[in-house]
């Protein structure tokens, strides 16, 4: 079979073809058998070296590289900003050059910076991935959202049309929001984002999307409901009065949740504010696929590094 993937890094989605993100999807469900296997080993990135470099937290996405890196067999180093040179003034470029002198063939960066990942793949002829870019995107987050939608939807060579899927919250600050924008439409979802005004203005309607501000009414019509958490990291002016407004308006309540269709998928990328987007119940409940959405991204993310390292099978 010919492989539509020639890329040796995985900077955003917005660059991707709908063939590309499929190839990824139909890819990442290979590696979810390795994974239902007694042995979860496969040689495919033997003597290959990959550094999950994280200037910001991180648990889900660090750890599950981490563990799809060991499952390919690659050799792995975790790095963390603070125990790093960084902290006394070298630059993110000499950094990542000094990884590559030591022989790292993939860097898996996390950072606060919107373009830093792309900064480096235009400079460095190691892969790239992008763990989480400041606002801009999360790719493998996204690409694990649609996954676990095609998976519990049942939904085969990741077609998404006349699927219908809300993202509420802090929109403006996702970079969750941004890369499940262009991996939903590319595959034919209909996509309508919700929250407050401040934090989901119209103009986002440019990226082929419909925004609303009444949850009420968007309840009752959509397949799949994505909860964002508030990134407060990131804002730089308050967006709405408090927490308790936010939740009363926005949150999705127990009574909220009554009037979403029996068997509309409850996703949140994590981590949650119990209480806050999400009643904890409801997090909890069975039409949740909260953790569901954690395990497929170890499939996800061997995925991709199998794939942006070019190696063969
Ligand atoms: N969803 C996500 O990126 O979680 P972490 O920040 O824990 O990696």
């Amino acid at each position: 079979m010919t492989t539509p993937w020639k890329r040796k890094d995985l900077t955003g989605l917005s660059e991707l073809s709908a063939e590309e993100i499929r190839h990824l999807l139909s890819t990442a469900t290979a590696f979810k058998e390795v994974g239902t296997r007694q042995i979860k080993k496969v040689p495919a990135l033997r003597g290959k070296t990959l550094v999950n470099f994280f200037v910001e937290p991180s648990t889900r996405t660090r750890v599950s590289f981490e563990l799809a890196a060991h499952r390919l067999s690659a050799d792995v180093v975790n790095m963390s900003a603070g125990s790093s040179s960084l902290t006394k003034g070298e630059t993110l470029l000499d950094t990542a050059k000094n990884l590559r002198a030591l022989l790292a063939d993939i860097i898996v960066l996390r950072h606060s910076s919107a373009g830093a990942a792309q900064f480096l793949a235009e400079r460095m002829d190691a892969s790239i991935i992008n763990a989480g870019d400041g606002a801009h995107e999360h790719p493998t987050q996204a690409l694990l959202d649609t996954f676990t939608i095609c998976e519990a939807k049942k939904l085969t060579g990741a077609d998404l049309k006349g699927l219908h899927v809300a993202i509420l919250g802090d929109i403006l600050f996702s970079r969750v929001a941004r890369s499940n924008i262009h991996a939903l439409t590319k595959l034919g979802a209909k996509v309508t984002l919700c929250g407050p005004p401040t934090l989901v203005p119209r103009e986002l309607e440019s990226l082929g999307v419909t925004v609303t501000h009444n949850l009420d009414a968007l309840l009752p019509e959509v397949d799949v409901i994505n909860l964002l958490r508030i990134q407060h990291e990131r804002q730089r002016k308050e967006y709405f009065p408090g927490l308790g407004e936010y939740t009363s308006i926005f949150g999705l309540t127990k009574q909220r949740a009554e009037k979403l269709r029996p068997d509309c998928l409850i996703m949140h990328p994590g981590p949650i504010n119990r209480g806050v987007e999400i009643d904890s119940d409801i997090a909890d409940s069975g039409r949740s696929v909260i953790l569901d959405q954690v395990t497929n991204g170890l499939a996800v993310r061997m995925a991709v590094l199998y794939l942006c390292s070019g190696a063969k099978a």
